[in-house]
C-alpha cells in the first residue's frame, strides 16, 4: 500500500554532513522524496510536533537540540514507507539501534540521533500537515 510518511533529518545529521548518506539510503530502499525543505524549527512548530512528549522531562532540552541548526524536513512517498521508514532509521537510542541501520552505524544518543519517522499513519497525516501545510 503506497504511503506517505514524515521525516526530519535533525540538526546534529545536517551538521555532521549526512544528509545526503540518509537520504540515499531511503531512495536505494525505494522510496521517492515528494516534498523536502531546509529550515530551523520554532518552538511553536516543534511543541506542535512533539505534542505526545511537551509534558516530559525530557522535553526541554530535545526543543533546545531541534532548534540548533537547519533540518531538513521530508515527505517520502512509497510502499508501506511508515514502517519501512522506522526499520531503516533503527530504534531510538542509537546505542542500542541495530548495525546496518541510520541510527545504528552513526548515533550514540537518543537525542542526538539524527531522523525522525513518523509513527502511525495518523501521525503522518498529522505531522505533514504540521510541517507542509
Ligand atoms: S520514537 O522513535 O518516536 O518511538 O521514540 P520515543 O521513545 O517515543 O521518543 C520520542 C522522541 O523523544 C526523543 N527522546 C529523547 N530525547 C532526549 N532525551 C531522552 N531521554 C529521550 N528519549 C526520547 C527521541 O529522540 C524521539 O525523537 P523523534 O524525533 O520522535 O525521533
Amino acid at each position: 500500500m503506497t504511503e506517505r510518511t514524515l521525516v526530519l533529518i535533525k540538526p546534529d545529521a545536517v551538521r555532521r554532513g549526512l544528509i545526503g548518506e540518509i537520504l540515499s539510503r531511503y531512495e536505494r530502499k525505494g522510496l521517492t522524496a515528494v516534498s523536502a525543505e531546509l529550515r530551523t524549527a520554532t518552538a511553536e512548530v516543534l511543541d506542535q510536533h512533539y505534542a505526545e512528549h511537551v509534558e516530559k522531562g525530557f522535553y526541554p532540552e530535545l526543543r533546545e537540540f531541534m532548534m540548533t541548526g537547519p533540518l531538513l524536513a521530508l515527505v517520502l512517498e512509497g510502499d508501506s514507507a511508515i514502517p519501512v521508514v522506522r526499520a531503516l532509521n533503527g530504534a531510538t537510542d542509537g546505542r542500542k539501534a541495530e548495525p546496518g541501520t541510520i541510527r545504528g552505524d552513526w548515533s550514540l544518543s537518543n537525542q542526538a540521533n539524527l531522523v525522525h519517522g513518523s509513527d502511525s499513519a495518523e501521525s503522518a497525516v498529522r505531522e505533514i500537515a504540521i510541517w507542509f501545510g
